[in-house]
């Protein structure tokens, strides 16, 4: 049994395509299971006046670029000032906690300080890379199993007062500045979106874009100018009808779905993960699972 020092908290989320959301869905039910009250707030474009109290703040996001996605800025941009309310980021990425990453949290910590939080925790979840290249199996299957198991970790760190700092490092500090440059690039790649000829016209795309940024005009997708570069449209369209229209390169080919990543167990699986020969840019991803078995 936790010894809780949180009675409430609230989980904000940012999700593109569904790895951030599921793992503040895991928190949730943690969370719950240890006697605390838990709401979710889905962070999209829209900012909602929702500042109910709660004694913990939990912020989960997606690394986009080494950075936190621009939605989220806005969204802490917009938070009532408090006192005494703790907060822990836990950013979600597909890389690991190494160069260029280990920065990801810092304007967000920033931020949510200036706004009254005392941030206490912070940590950075793997979940399958959602864009440009998938890492090598069985990496992404490993990492949908571990996911329980690191937010039970971090659940028990929190709950138990337990605080956790990052220290970044300074050459991060500068990808993560240039990497804001995303939101621009972003914002000009969605409007270059291509719908295909076998579009169904089924609006699925303008329903759950986070960013408000597809409208059904004419009864085919219209993409305006507030792209989050999230790539949620793409890999969700039921009929597979749109395509990058530039930087293809950013898209996994092959497309990307956790729940079949998650229900298909490669065959190398039983593989040890230390003796896995990944490559230098997954190592991050290969020591983190390596960090949950010990
Ligand atoms: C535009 C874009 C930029 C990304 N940048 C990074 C990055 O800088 N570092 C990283 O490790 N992963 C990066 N990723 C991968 C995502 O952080 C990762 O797949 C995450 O799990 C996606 O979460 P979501 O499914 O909730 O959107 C990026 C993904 C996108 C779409």
């Amino acid at each position: 049994m936790i010894n809780n020092i949180y009675s409430t908290v609230k989980i904000a989320c940012y999700s593109g395509t569904g790895g951030t959301e599921l793992a503040a869905k895991s928190f949730q039910s943690h969370l719950e299971t240890a006697g605390c009250t838990c709401t979710i707030e889905k962070i999209t474009h829209i900012i909602r006046k929702d500042q109910s109290n709660c004694a913990l703040l939990l912020l989960l996001f997606p690394v986009h670029a080494f950075n936190a996605p621009e939605a989220v800025y806005r969204w802490i941009d917009g938070l009532d000032t408090v006192e005494q309310v703790s907060a822990a980021v836990i950013s979600v990425s597909g890389a690991g906690e190494i160069c260029p990453n280990t920065a990801c949290r810092l304007g967000s910590i920033k931020r949510l300080t200036k706004k009254g939080y005392h941030v206490v925790y912070e940590r950075m979840i793997v979940m399958p890379s959602n864009w440009v290249a998938p890492a090598p199996s069985p990496l992404p299957y490993l990492l949908m199993q571990a996911l329980p198991i690191v937010v039970d970790q971090i659940t028990r760190e929190l709950l138990s007062g337990i605080c956790r700092k990052a220290k970044p490092l300074w050459i991060d500090r500068i990808f993560s500045a240039i990497g804001k440059l995303e939101t621009s690039g972003g914002h000009y790649w969605g409007k270059r979106i291509k719908v295909m000829e076998h579009c169904t016209e089924c609006g699925w795309c303008a329903d759950h874009c986070p960013a408000g940024n597809i409208t059904m005009t004419n009864r085919k997708p219209a993409f305006g100018d507030g792209c989050h570069f999230c790539l949620k449209c793409i890999y969700g369209c039921p009929s597979k009808a749109l395509h990058p229209g530039t930087c293809k390169f950013v898209v996994i080919k092959e497309g990307y779905c956790l729940q079949d990543i998650a229900q298909l167990p490669p065959q190398n699986v039983q593989v040890h993960i230390q003796d896995l020969k990944v490559g230098f840019f997954w190592l991050g991803v290969k020591n983190y699972l390596m960090d949950l078995e010990t």
